[in-house]
Formats: structure tokens, sequence, C-alpha cells
């Protein structure tokens, strides 16, 4: 188990820098920034989720009220250095490794989608550079750029220093993350010992919230629900894929504790060796590296999940020494307190890593920062 003190690292908090506001604001469809008239602030519309609602106040114009607004306010949180720093210092944390936040580049038209990128990572590494040793950052891989551009982009940003991995939604080259033209791309990312924060973005098809979410429901369902789901299936179809034991360097940090995946693993297990035709393709036979032991071996988990019986599935299906500690800044802002004072994402995440492992305990501390320092390599800032 990691033992570098007692730090506290946030992995997985994210921002949107100024340029890509900018991109944002410039567009029609989402993700897009809009203003509404009578709202203080902009809002940010980026899920899919939220096309219905800006679809039916695009109609409904004036009349509609600012607590129907769309999305999210877009608040100093988002793209602001500075606050990110007031965040980490107001919860005692230590180091922060930064991420842009979904949808990344997925929707940029291929011809810009490596300038764009090129122009987001150096952002990145800029403002790591502004606060050493105290920040870090996850890359954005141009998805959408010819692949030849794609690989060009991996090497760029292992070039920069505070980079430690990529971030990366379930959509990959636009089939998933079982697209066998994936395959070079994760060989480069283990190549560079580049770890894949795995994220999600799309969530399940609205269909499956029924009729009534949208007016009533919030965004609960497609948050707590399709989120974690959505990362499960990519993972889940990676390995049926066999894309871990094809490149078995490549590392992933699956978002929100795994989603569901240290839950369901037994009946994956169950399911695949019960499966006639995975029986048939000689896929399900004792050689076979269990769905455990990708877990404990390629996987890691963040512990963004909000309480300890998660917690403890996620530790127990990976391991102590593989969970690492986030708060998903600047999502879930307190509605009811100060947004300059402590948010729940933070005490709620600690709580459960307190609970589940003894507040001080070794493994706390390892959960907490120490498997993130090592992991991650957080001790060279160099
Ligand atoms: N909502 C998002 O869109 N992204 C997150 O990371 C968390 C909540
Ligand atoms: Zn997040």
């Amino acid at each position: 188990m990691a033992s570098s003190g007692s730090r506290v690292v946030d992995i997985h908090t994210h921002m949107y820098p100024p340029a890509y506001v900018q991109l944002l604001e410039s567009r029609q469809t989402i993700p897009l920034i809009r203003r509404f008239a009578g709202a203080k602030d902009p809002r940010y519309i980026i899920l899919p989720a939220e096309a219905e609602s800006l679809e039916k106040i695009s109609q409904a114009g004036a009349a509609a009220s600012t607590a129907q607004l769309p999305g999210r306010p877009v608040t100093s949180h988002y793209s602001s250095l500075q606050q990110k720093i007031h965040f980490m210092d107001t919860h005692k944390i230590d180091i922060s490794v930064i991420s842009l936040a979904n949808p990344w580049l997925d929707f940029v038209a291929e011809a810009e989608a490596a300038e764009t990128a090129r122009s987001v990572n150096r952002e990145f590494e800029s403002m790591c550079l502004e606060h050493p040793g105290r920040l870090f950052f996850f890359a954005t891989l141009p998805l959408s750029a010819p692949t030849e551009e794609l690989l060009t982009a991996i090497d760029f940003v292992q070039e920069l220093k505070h980079c430690r991995g990529v971030i990366l939604g379930t959509s990959g080259l636009g089939k998933g993350l079982d697209d066998p033209r994936l395959i070079p791309v994760f060989k480069a990312l283990a190549k560079n010992g580049l770890m894949i924060f795995l994220h999600p973005h799309y969530g399940l098809p609205s269909e499956v919230w029924g009729p009534r979410a949208t007016e009533e429901y919030g965004h609960v369902l497609p948050l707590a629900l399709g989120f974690p789901l959505e990362t499960t299936i990519a993972v889940a179809r990676m390995y049926l894929a066999g894309v871990f034991d094809e490149v078995p360097g490549l590392r992933m940090l699956l978002a929100h504790s795994g989603g569901t995946l240290p839950f369901l693993a037994g009946r994956i297990e169950s399911c695949i060796v019960h499966d006639g035709h995975l029986v048939r393709e000689g896929k399900a036979g004792p050689t076979r590296r269990t769905v455990w032991q990708v877990l404990k071996e390629q996987i890691y988990l963040d512990a963004v999940i909000y309480s300890e019986v998660g917690l403890k599935a996620a530790i127990d299906a990976s391991g102590v020494d593989r969970l690492m500690f986030g708060t998903d800044h600047p999502f879930f802002p307190p509605l009811t307190s100060d947004e300059q004072g402590e948010w729940e994402s933070m005490t709620w995440n600690k709580a459960a890593v307190d609970k589940a492992l003894g507040e001080g305990s070794q493994g706390a501390l390892a959960v907490m920062g120490g498997n993130a320092i090592e992991v991650l390599r957080l001790k060279e800032d160099a």
C-alpha cells in the first residue's frame, strides 16, 4: 500500500478553461453556452438530457421563468483557476489532477480537432505551471481527428511536464471503446505510460427515464444512474472484446468508482460462463483472465461514490491500493449554503473513506492521496 504521508489528492476535478468556454459560446446546438433574458449567469447546456428542456424553453420564449432554465449556471467555479485553488485550500486538498469536463472535444469537426486539443492541453499545462507542485492534469484527445493526428496528439501530451494521462468519454471514435480502430490508440497510451481516466457523458437513451422525468425528476436519473451505467457498459464491452488482453499495459481509472462494475462483476462472470456462444468460441475457458483479475491488474477506481457502502464494494473489487479520492468539482455545488464554503462532494466522499477504512488508517491515507501520488507520479513536478 502507498505510504506518501497524509497528503490529500483530488484526481476527479474538472475545468472548462476560457478558450473552451468561448468555443461553447459560439455554438447553436448542444454542447453550448447560452444567455437567457432575466437570468444573471449564462447557462452551460451540455447533457443530452438537457436538449429537451432547451427545446421547450426556446419555444416558451420570454414567458419561461428562470426556475425552468436548462443546464447549470456558468459560475467562476467552472473556468477560474483562482477559484479551483480556493476550493482546494478550503477543503485542504494538497494536489489536484485537473481535467477538461465533458463532453471534451467529442463534438469538434475533424479538421479543427487536433489544433483545438493542442491549445486546450497547452492551457492546462500552463495552469499547472502557475501552481508548482499543486496541479497536474489529464489531457484531452482529438478523437474526431484523423488517426495520424490523434496519435501525434498522444506524443504531444506525453511531452507536457504535468500531464499524467488522458480523460476519455465512452464514445471513442463514434462506435464505443470496443472498436478495433482504437487498439493503436490504447497501445500508444500504454507505451507512453498514460492512464486513461474514463468518464461518462452520454448516459442512457432518454426513453428509459419515462415521460415524467424531464418535468418532475430534474437530472437525478441521468446523473445518478445513466452516468454509472454508461461507464459499466463501456468497460464490459472492452472486456468482452478482449481489449485488456490485447493491451496488457493499458491502465484505466474509472469515474464514480467504476459505475456499477464492482457490484456487477460477479453477474458478468456468471453470464460469461453460461453463454453458449462464448463457450463454443473458447472465450470462457479456464485460461481466461476474469473481470475480477482485470479489476485488480489494469483498473483503478476513483472514490467519488458518496457512501461507504459503494466504496467498500469498490475496495473489495480492486483493492485498497487502487482507489483514489476525488470531488467532481465544480459539479454538484451546494445549493443551500455559500458556494465559497464547504461542499458535500468533499465531506461526503471523505466521510465514506473514513467509515469504510477508519479515519487516519493506512488505507484511508492511501485512498485520500497516497495512492494517487504513487500511481500518477505526483512527487515528480520536474
Ligand atoms: N455532470 C456532468 O456533466 N459532469 C460531471 O462530471 C458531473 C456532473
Ligand atoms: Zn466528473
